[in-house]
């Protein structure tokens, strides 16, 4: 007999079927109840031992954490908690689990201590969950991009240079960091590394998307990237995956609306799909809320938060209004801001973006055309000269989860804004060539993966939906 899944059990399998399933031992009560779960969903199935007919040696090891396979029967449940469960004929320990030693215990962990033992904290149903939705969200993003027509492109990870300009990168090289080799200048001399240059971990994959918008018309690069900031806040990671779309013939205006229909879609799919994750994690939210003072529990629940995103249009407001709301707003005329907001031009700070999603408009907003002065070299510049067709969508409880932009087709202003930047024409020469050689407006954008999964688990902290997460001084695992 081959092995089945809790999944099969649960949902396809008949009463009275005998079954072998190997899986997890999550608690084990009364010398007789098996709560078993082997991944394939969320649910546990509860097995019964006869132990009066099961070895003593036996019975001991069946301990949280320990790995069995259990032979039996599906019978239906006396319990009140499930409709069925497994008589068990055999059970074989596949791996034991040291109670004393073994560190998820059936109780309830903090999310610090997890942390710690993110090899083992899958093993809870918290990240069971997180991360079976992680997985659903991936998908849901091929999918979207499969059906719209847009092609995937693997961009590289390994880079030369630094797409948003703000030199927070990795680098990689593998020259002897003791004595590497110098140059005539006495600099280190990167014509004798690996690659004959300089080279970076990527921060983003646009450029070199861009490269490919300009022939298949629509892409998507869904990868890795890596950013050497060193701001340790709950929504940043320095090892982030990115999904960035970009496309020809498509303006500011289409960008919009291609990046709420994709938002709307994903969490869509998996309000059709992860019914039973969704609904754990909003338990667990509501019973976090709990702890809470009033004034700062959340009005909706998890799976209302979605369902408010996919069914109401996200405002659109030009930076310039942004900036008129909130040099009007009580906290700043009351100088509650940090940053208080005085001139036009000055830079978005989370508390404000956070004003005008949570306080102000209750809803998503999207906030388009930026000065140029604070956005990158690549956005289209307006006819005024001072501001770029660049877009931030900022959501509820997360605050900015894509940015994006349509980029600049002209060959010559391209180049202005990378002398005044002070970007190395000759670096980018084959991004200026897309320029050269069959310009057109293309438009692109870029969705933090692991702000999209903190929006859809209810998680506050980004370090909690990613397995291993890298941040500053922690590379662990
Ligand atoms: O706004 P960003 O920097 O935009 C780009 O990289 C563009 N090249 C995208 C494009 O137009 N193709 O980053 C895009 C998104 C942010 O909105 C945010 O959601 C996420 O990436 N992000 C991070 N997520 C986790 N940790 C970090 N350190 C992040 N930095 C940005
Ligand atoms: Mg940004």
């Amino acid at each position: 007999m081959s092995n089945t899944t809790v999944l099969k059990i649960l949902n396809e399998l008949k009463k009275n079927q005998t079954i072998e399933v190997c899986g997890w031992v999550k608690t084990f009560r009364a010398n007789r109840f098996i709560a078993l779960n082997d991944g394939s969903c969320l649910e546990n199935i509860q097995c019964v031992i006869d132990f009066e007919n099961t070895d003593d040696n036996i019975l001991k090891k069946i301990t949280t954490g320990s790995s069995v396979k259990i032979s039996g029967k599906i019978v239906e449940s006396t319990g009140a908690k499930q409709a069925i469960e497994i008589q068990v004929n055999k059970i074989n320990i596949l791996g034991e689990s040291n109670p004393d030693q073994y560190p998820i215990q059936p109780k309830k962990h903090s999310f610090e201590f997890l942390r710690e033992n993110a090899h083992l904290r899958t093993r809870t149903s918290t990240f069971n969950a997180i991360m079976r939705l992680r997985s659903s969200l991936s998908f849901a993003i091929h999918k979207f991009f499969n059906e719209k027509g847009f092609y995937y492109v693997h961009t590289p990870i390994i880079t030369g240079s630094d797409a948003e300009g703000a030199g927070e990168q990795f680098r990689v090289t593998t020259l002897n960091p003791k004595n590497p080799e110098l140059n005539s200048s006495k600099n280190v001399d990167f014509k004798k590394d690996f690659f004959g240059k300089e080279t970076k971990l990527t921060v983003s994959g646009q450029l070199e998307a861009e490269a490919y918008a300009m022939s298949l018309g629509k892409v998507y690069t869904f990868g890795p990237t890596f950013r050497a900031e060193n701001s340790n806040t709950s929504r940043h990671l320095s090892e982030f995956w990115m999904i960035e779309p970009e496309a020809a013939f498509i303006d500011i205006n289409g960008n919009m609306d291609l990046a709420e229909n994709f938002l709307k879609y994903i969490l869509e799919d998996i309000t059709n799909n992860n019914r039973s994750e969704l609904k754990f994690l909003e338990s667990r939210l509501i019973d976090e809320e709990k702890r809470k003072p009033e004034k700062d529990r959340s009005e909706m629940s998890l799976i209302e938060k979605i369902n408010f995103v996919i069914k109401n249009k996200f405002k659109r407001i030009t930076y310039s209004e942004a900036i008129d709301i909130l040099r009007d707003s009580k906290p700043n005329r009351k100088k509650k801001f940090e940053y208080i907001i005085k001139d036009w031009g000055c830079d978005l700070q989370s508390e404000h973006e956070k004003f005008l999603v949570e306080k102000h408009f209750k809803c998503p907003v999207i906030i388009y055309n930026y000065p140029a002065s604070i956005k990158s070299f690549y956005m289209r510049l307006n006819d005024d000269d001072k501001t770029v067709r660049a877009m931030d969508i900022l959501f509820p409880g997360i605050g900015e989860i894509v940015g994006g932009s349509q980029r600049e087709e002209r060959a010559n202003v391209l180049k202005k804004r990378m002398r005044e930047i002070g970007i190395d024409e000759k670096e980018l020469w084959w991004y200026n060539d897309l320029r050269k050689f069959g310009t057109a407006i293309h438009s692109g954008f870029g969705l933090g993966f692991e702000r999209l999964v903190m929006f859809a688990t209810g998680m506050s902290n980004i370090r909690d939906v990613i397995p291993f997460p890298r941040t500053p001084q922690n590379a662990e695992f």
